[in-house]
């Protein structure tokens, strides 16, 4: 057998592999998981119907364009069906926008800490990241991102509300942040948890995108919509940029059952609003818990909250899965904890207030 192994190209040493959400582990004293921003919530009426109506054929390769579903969306949001372009889930459209942008010498301008695919796609891609600091307050530095540009500058994702912070960039400074990038930069407002959202003052990007030639928009059906498991997510964007995502999408990666499922979803709003309303108001009480028992606590329009635990972070989580709910470290940063089932909500305030006792 031969000494060498194949050349790979030298921009993946060093690229860490995106780390999931650690799972409940079954037989032990987790219970709940509450780490990767999933919906508790079992798929909502009429999905399960599709789907395994979709199953009885899945010896055949899915519809490549996914027909039905981007005129689902292209009615939804009142946009031209050739502005809709689908991936496997929003990450994956993230990985195509890189993609179809960026290569070496160019540079991905984002937030951080932010959604960890971000490095992870710009450097497969090739390209730079430029990573600019939230502010002390957990927020976008919008002003610092503008100033980071140059003329290498090819891509900015903006995450709202952000992961893993929960903080939202309202209109005003979006807008104020939009008149200054250049027109051949493409802007991607990143929303995949935009459902969650209850302030008036957040923005909602399908509506700045119509005005803006290189705004996108990314969308999920990860979040709300509870269908994580089948990797869909969507883009909305003007011509061009969704005319480059279908060339950089990979052959067939949306399955039809996915392709049924959402467009299912889109179907079944009243018990979609219900579902996310319930979260909502469960994100209220995890919030006001936790800043009674004396945490500064970030506002969150997300499905998550955030804790800048600092170096007490790995010692909060183990704290936390001892109690029965896995969260997610960032360690030396903080936690991040997903709203989930009332009862695990339960479970991680009283691991917090134990915590918080202890300090
Ligand atoms: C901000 C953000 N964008 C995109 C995604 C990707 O979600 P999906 O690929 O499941 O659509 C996530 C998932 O956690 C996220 O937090």
């Amino acid at each position: 057998m031969s000494e060498t192994s194949p050349k790979l190209r030298a921009e993946l040493e060093g690229i860490p592999t995106y780390k999931p959400g650690r799972p409940a582990a079954s037989g032990g004293p987790v219970a709940y998981k509450l780490s990767s921003n999933e919906n508790p919530y079992p798929p909502l009426p009429g999905v399960m119907e599709s789907v395994t109506a979709a199953a009885a054929s899945f010896n055949r390769y899915p519809d490549l364009a996914c027909t039905g579903l981007v005129n689902e969306l292209s009615e939804r949001f009142g946009v031209p069906a050739a502005h809709v372009a689908t991936g496997t889930g929003s990450v994956g459209v993230a990985q195509q926008l890189v993609q179809a942008t960026a290569g070496p010498g160019d540079e991905v301008i984002y937030a951080w800490r932010s959604f960890e695919a971000y490095p992870i796609i710009t450097r497969i891609s090739g390209a730079q990241p430029v990573q600019v600091p939230l502010t002390p307050g957990d927020v976008h530095d919008l002003d610092a991102m503008a100033d980071a540009i140059t003329d290498r500058t090819r891509l900015i994702f903006v995450c709202n509300p952000n992961n893993p912070t929960g903080t939202v960039v309202k209109r005003a400074e979006l807008e104020r942040f939009l008149d200054r990038v250049p027109g051949d930069v493409l802007v991607v407002l990143d929303e995949a948890y935009r459902e969650f959202i209850r302030d008036p003052e957040v923005p909602d990007g399908v509506e700045l995108y119509r005005k803006r030639p290189n705004v996108c928009v990314l969308r999920t059906f990860s979040k709300a919509y509870g269908l994580a498991g089948l990797r869909v997510g969507f883009a909305i964007a003007h011509e061009p940029v969704a005319e480059a995502l279908r060339k950089t999408a990979v052959p067939f990666g949306v399955s039809q059952l996915a392709q049924e499922a959402a467009v299912a979803s889109l179907r079944a709003e009243d018990a979609l609003l219900g579902r996310v309303g319930s979260l909502v108001c469960e994100r209220l009480r995890v919030v006001e818990g936790l800043r009674g028992q004396g945490w500064t606590v970030p506002e969150t329009q997300a499905n998550f909250v955030w804790l800048r635990l600092g170096e007490h972070t790995v010692a909060f989580a183990a704290a936390c899965e001892q109690a029965g709910v896995v969260v997610r470290p960032f360690p030396g940063e903080g936690v991040r904890v997903t709203i989930g089932e009332n009862e695990a909500n339960d479970i991680f305030l009283k691991a917090a207030e134990g915590f918080r006792k202890e300090l």
